[in-house]
C-alpha cells in the first residue's frame, strides 16, 4: 500500500484537486482499500492531511479530515449531497427504500411518519423494556462463565429493537438473524474492493449466502408485519405509525414500503447499539480503575433494585463510558454522501458525483480534538471539554437532517443495559489474544468479546 500513496499533483494554485495516493490504472484505491480498508483512510489522513482524494475504480472519492468540512457536508450544504452510490447500491436487496438509503420528498415524509416512535417522550416508556429484557439475559448468566458478550449484546439488542418497536418476540430468530448478518457482512466486505457492480442473481458462492441471508430476514420481518395485520389496532409504536401512516392522496404504505422501512429499522437498531455495548464491555475488562468507579456510581444511585428511567439523568459516569467507548470504537466508522452538483470543500474545487467519505473512526482520535486520544479516559467527558469541542469531532452518530433517529433510544437503552449488567457482574478479559477491529459497514470485534464474568461482592 505505501508504493501507491505517493502524491498524484503537486499542487497547483489556486488548487483544483485534493492531494492524495495515485492508485493503479482502472482499480484506484480500491485493492489497497480492500486488503486493509481500517489502515488505508487514517494512512491518507496522516500523509495528505484534511481533504484527500482518490479513486475507486471509475469513481472519484474523497476523504474530509476536518470538522468544518464535515459540517459543511452534512448540515451548511446538505442539499448538495446525497447517500454515497458507491457503496449504497451495493446493499438496495437488504435496505430498499428505507429511512437510511431513502432520499428527498419521500425521505422526509417516511421520517416524519417515524419520528414519533423516537420522540423522547416515547423512547423513555421503553425503557422499563429494556431494563425487563436485560434482566432476563442476566438470570441466564453465571458466575465463572467465559462468555461472547458481543454475541450477548447482539442477542439482547434484537430483542428490544423488535419488542419495543414491532411488539413482536424474536426469541426464535436471534441465531438465524445472527447468522444472516455474519453472510451478509462477509459479502459486502468483498464488495468494497470490487471496481463494478455484480448483479445480486450471478450465482458467487457469497452471492447465494448473501440471498439465502436476505432471504432469512425477510421472513422474520414479513412475518411480524402479516402478525400485526392479523391483529391491527394501535399499540403506540413504530410498526402502528407506519401501518398508519397515509400519503396526501390517502394511499397507505405499500407492502414493499412497509418491509423496507422495518428492515432498515431492525438492521440499523440493533447491531449498533449492541456493537457500542460490546466495545464498553471490552474497554471495561482491561481499565479496573474505570470499572470500580462505574460500579461505585451504579451501586450509590441504583442499589440493588432495577434501573429506571429517572436514574439516567444521575448515571454520569456510566454515560461518559459509553460516549468514550464510542469515541475509540465508533460503530458507524464511516459515513458516506455523493456530491450532486459541484461544490467547493476546504478549499478545493471537487465535481458532482465524487463519492466523499466522513471517518469517526479517524476524527475520533484526531491529536488536535482529544489529548493522550488513543487512551480510554471517560472523565475527559467533562461539560466545559464537551462545549469546546468542534460540532463534528466526535459524531458517532453522523449529524444534521440525516442524523441517526434512533440517538436517544440508542443512549438510553445502552446506559441502562450497561447499568444493569455492572450491577450485578464484573468482565475479566477472557481471551488468549488482544482483540482487533474488523471493519465492513460497521466496526466489529474480530471474534468476539469473550469475557470471565465475576458476581460483584456487593451485587
Ligand atoms: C449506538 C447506536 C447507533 C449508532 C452508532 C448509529 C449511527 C448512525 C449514523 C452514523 C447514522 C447516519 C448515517 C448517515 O448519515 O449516512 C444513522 C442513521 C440512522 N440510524 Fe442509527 N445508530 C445507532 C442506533 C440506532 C437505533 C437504535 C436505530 C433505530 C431503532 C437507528 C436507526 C437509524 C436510522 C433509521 C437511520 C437513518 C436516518 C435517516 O437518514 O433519516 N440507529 N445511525
Amino acid at each position: 500500500m505505501d508504493t501507491d500513496l505517493s502524491l498524484h499533483a503537486s499542487a497547483p494554485s489556486p488548487p483544483t484537486s485534493p492531494p492524495g495516493p495515485k492508485g493503479l490504472p482502472v482499480l484506484g484505491s480500491l485493492l489497497d482499500m480492500g486488503s486493509d480498508i481500517l489502515g488505508f483512510f487514517p494512512k491518507c489522513a496522516e500523509r495528505y492531511g484534511d481533504v484527500v482524494a482518490f479513486r475507486l475504480g471509475s469513481w472519484p472519492a474523497v476523504l474530509l479530515n476536518h470538522p468544518d468540512d464535515v459540517e459543511h457536508v452534512f448540515v451548511d450544504a446538505h442539499e448538495d449531497f446525497i447517500k454515497n452510490r458507491f457503496f449504497w447500491r451495493q446493499v438496495t436487496a437488504i435496505f430498499g427504500k428505507g429511512l437510511l438509503t431513502n432520499e428527498g420528498e419521500d425521505w422526509l415524509r417516511h421520517r416524519r411518519i417515524a419520528a414519533p416512535a423516537f420522540a423522547t417522550r416515547r423512547v423513555n416508556d421503553y425503557a422499563d423494556t429494556m431494563v425487563q429484557l436485560t434482566s432476563e439475559m442476566l438470570d441466564t448468566w453465571t458466575p465463572g462463565e467465559v462468555r461472547n458478550a458481543h454475541a450477548d449484546m447482539m442477542s439482547l439488542t434484537l430483542r428490544i429493537a423488535a419488542k419495543t418497536l414491532f411488539d413482536a418476540s424474536v426469541e426464535a430468530d436471534v441465531a438465524a438473524m445472527d447468522n444472516a448478518l455474519n453472510d451478509i457482512t462477509r459479502e459486502i466486505t468483498a464488495r468494497f474492493s470490487r471496481p463494478f457492480v455484480i448483479p445480486d442473481r450471478v450465482p458467487l458462492p457469497g452471492h447465494v449466502r448473501y440471498n439465502r441471508a436476505l432471504r432469512r430476514i425477510e421472513t422474520i420481518v414479513t412475518r411480524i408485519i402479516a402478525e400485526r395485520q392479523r391483529h391491527p389496532g394501535d399499540r403506540g409504536d413504530l410498526l402502528s405509525a407506519l401501518m398508519r401512516a397515509h400519503y396526501d392522496d390517502g394511499r397507505p404504505l405499500s407492502d414493499k414500503q412497509l418491509r423496507d422501512e422495518a428492515v432498515t429499522m431492525l438492521l440499523a437498531g440493533h447491531e449498533t447499539t449492541a456493537l457500542a455495548l460490546s466495545w464498553t464491555v471490552h474497554l471495561l475488562s482491561q481499565h479496573p480503575s474505570v470499572d470500580e468507579r462505574l460500579s461505585a456510581e451504579v451501586h450509590r444511585i441504583i442499589g440493588k433494585r432495577r434501573p429506571v428511567f429517572e436514574d439516567l439523568a444521575e448515571l454520569t459516569y456510566t454515560g461518559q463510558i459509553i460516549i468514550e467507548a464510542m469515541r475509540l470504537y465508533p460503530p458507524a466508522w464511516l459515513i458516506g454522501r455523493e456530491a450532486v452538483k459541484d461544490c467547493e470543500i476546504g478549499g478545493y474545487h471537487l465535481p458532482s458525483g465524487t463519492t466523499i467519505f466522513v471517518s469517526p473512526w479517524i476524527m475520533h482520535r484526531d491529536p488536535r480534538f482529544f489529548d493522550d486520544p488513543l487512551s480510554f479516559r471517560p472523565g475527559r467527558w467533562t461539560p466545559e471539554f464537551t462545549r469546546q469541542l468542534p460540532r463534528f469531532a466526535y459524531m458517532p452518530f453522523g449529524g444534521g437532517p440525516r442524523i441517526c433517529i434512533g440517538k436517544a433510544f440508542a443512549l438510553m437503552e445502552a446506559s441502562l443495559i450497561l447499568a444493569a449488567m455492572v450491577q450485578r457482574f464484573r468482565f475479566q478479559w477472557g481471551g488468549d489474544r488482544p482483540i482487533k477491529p474488523s471493519a465492513s459497514i460497521t466496526l466489529r470485534p474480530k471474534g468476539g468479546v469473550p469475557v470471565r464474568l465475576h458476581e460483584r461482592e456487593n451485587s
